[in-house]
């Protein structure tokens, strides 16, 4: 109780300085934030789920690898889940109506699929409460856990209470924010299923792969970000929530690229950009999501590369940020594969391990086999199935992984997340990337792979920029 009020007056300076105490499961901390010369600065940290966290009852010793190997089968599920989400949006922009409901009875409404690996949190003011939310690139509505609850998970934060809120309102059923929404809970779902006299509420139901879900209704109130007020926010009020995986968190922020996410809500503010950089997953570091365009606020070592978003025409093409990946090069060397001339990637806050079509994995994997051909090979992990064994060994040369993206743009990955350590004793270090199943499928750049950049995103300016960046909240 101590610490949530140090939370709450905290938050009423100027620049907020909110810190807590770890302790505690679900490894969610009441984060920092402030303005500067226009831009807003919120601290971001790893979220360990309190489901992965070894509790009291969980032996301590518990190897990294078991823990690893279900977020990393999570992550998989993620991206298969993408991956379905992808093609609805994708047939129903072609105008296959009737395709695109069947996709969407049978993938009810998957947003941001599994939380396990939603891993990056922030705190946001909403109404006259805080609320820490889990930031994901590739969900729409911004929703958090409302009272009266039905059923709740966890949370670290009070419950949001609407009838605590003056500036609370429901969204009607027939206000241009429910079409949006509409729109984002794919063909085939209603938000006014139970439309009537009565109860003209505009109600939403996302539900995530692993049987997690959030419905509630459609509401609008006043977000706080660093001190400044979007006023009428909308958001979804959840009544009903199940998840595990959302340990200690209050909900979700939706940063996609659609009418009734985060960055088209606060157009006003802050331009359509906003930008983060991820840090890395030891506990103690911290990085920022910085909404707003203004480069100062950034702490970029080298200077900002943009490259051009891929966009669909028309309104369905989905929350997802597209790119144009022409090649990859390992150790200097480029790989070759026709798949380039082509090469639609999105690039995911939420998914872990970048996921590529086999072709162009197979490629890439071969040139990693062959630079490192000295080292022994060791067991598959999980989803990653190229792995070494360097135990005992002084130095490795670990090649460089660099994706090139439309307009000769070169992003070189941080040399930490070329390499996955699965245990201490460096007796199974694999290749930090993944197959997809089919050549149809869309390959996802993850968050493994994104760590030590600033990765902007000018949905205005339809381009995504990169700078590498030692990520921490300053
Ligand atoms: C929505 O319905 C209400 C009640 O029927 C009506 O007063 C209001 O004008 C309608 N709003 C819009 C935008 O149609
Ligand atoms: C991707 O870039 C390549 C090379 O510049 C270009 O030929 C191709 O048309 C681009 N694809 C898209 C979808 O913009
Ligand atoms: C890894 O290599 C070391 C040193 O060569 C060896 O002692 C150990 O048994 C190997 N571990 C595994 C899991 O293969």
């Amino acid at each position: 109780m101590a610490r949530r009020r140090a939370c709450v007056a905290a938050a009423a300076a100027l620049i907020m300085l909110l810190l807590l105490a770890g302790g505690g499961g679900g490894g969610v901390h009441c984060l920092r934030s402030r303005t500067e010369s226009g831009s807003t600065i919120l601290e971001l940290r790893h979220h360990i789920s309190s489901s992965f966290s070894p509790g009291p009852n969980r032996p301590s010793k518990t190897s990294r690898g078991e823990v690893d190997g279900g977020v990393l089968s999570s992550d998989a599920a993620r991206v298969s889940s993408l991956q379905r989400r992808i093609e609805s949006y994708r047939s129903s922009s072609e105008g296959e109506e009737e395709e695109a409901s069947k996709l969407a009875l049978q993938v009810p409404i998957t947003s941001g699929a599994n939380l396990r690996t939603l891993n990056y949190v922030a705190t946001v003011g909403l109404g006259a409460a805080e609320a820490t939310v889990v930031v994901d690139t590739a969900s729409e509505l911004t929703w958090v856990q409302c009272q009266p609850c039905e059923s709740c998970h966890d949370q670290q934060d009070p419950l949001f209470d609407p009838s605590s809120s003056p500036s609370y309102a429901a969204v009607p059923c027939n206000s241009s924010s429910c079409d949006a929404l509409r729109v984002a809970m794919a063909a085939g779902t209603s938000p006014c299923a139970d439309d009537n006299e009565q109860q003209p509420a505009c109600s939403y139901a996302l539900s995530y792969r692993d049987g997690s879900y959030s419905r509630g209704v459609l509401a609008r109130d006043k977000l706080r970000l660093a001190g400044q007020d979007i006023e009428g926010f909308v958001f979804g009020c959840g009544t009903s929530n199940q998840g595990a995986p959302f340990g200690g968190t209050s909900g979700l922020m939706g940063l996609g690229r659609s009418h009734v996410s985060l960055v088209s809500q606060t157009m006003d503010q802050f331009g359509g950009v906003f930008s983060y950089c991820l840090p890395m997953r030891e506990s103690g570091s911290s990085g920022s999501l910085v909404l707003g365009d203004d480069s100062s606020a950034y702490r970029n070592s080298t200077p900002i590369v943009y490259t051009a978003m891929v966009s669909d025409s028309g309104p369905l093409q989905g929350p997802f940020y597209f790119l144009n990946l022409t090649g990859i090069t390992v150790g200097g060397q480029e790989v070759e594969s026709p798949w380039f001339s082509a090469g639609r990637v999105i690039i995911d806050s939420g998914t872990i391990i970048t996921t590529l079509v086999p072709s162009v994995y197979n490629a890439v994997r071969a040139e990693f086999l062959s630079q490192l051909a000295e080292y022994p090979q060791a067991p598959a992990f999980s989803i990653l199935d190229t792995c070494f064994n360097l135990t005992g060994l002084k130095e490795v040369q670990v090649p460089s992984l660099k994706f090139v993206f439309e307009g000769s743009v070169e992003v070189e990955v941080d040399s930490k997340g070329v390499l996955y350590f699965v245990s201490s004793d460096a007796s199974q270090v694999c290749l930090a990337l993944a197959s997809l199943k089919s050549e149809y499928d869309t390959s996802i750049i993850g968050n493994y792979q994104q760590k030590n950049l600033r990765v902007i995103f000018d949905t205005l300016g339809s381009q995504i920029g990169f700078a590498q960046e030692t990520c921490d909240y300053i």
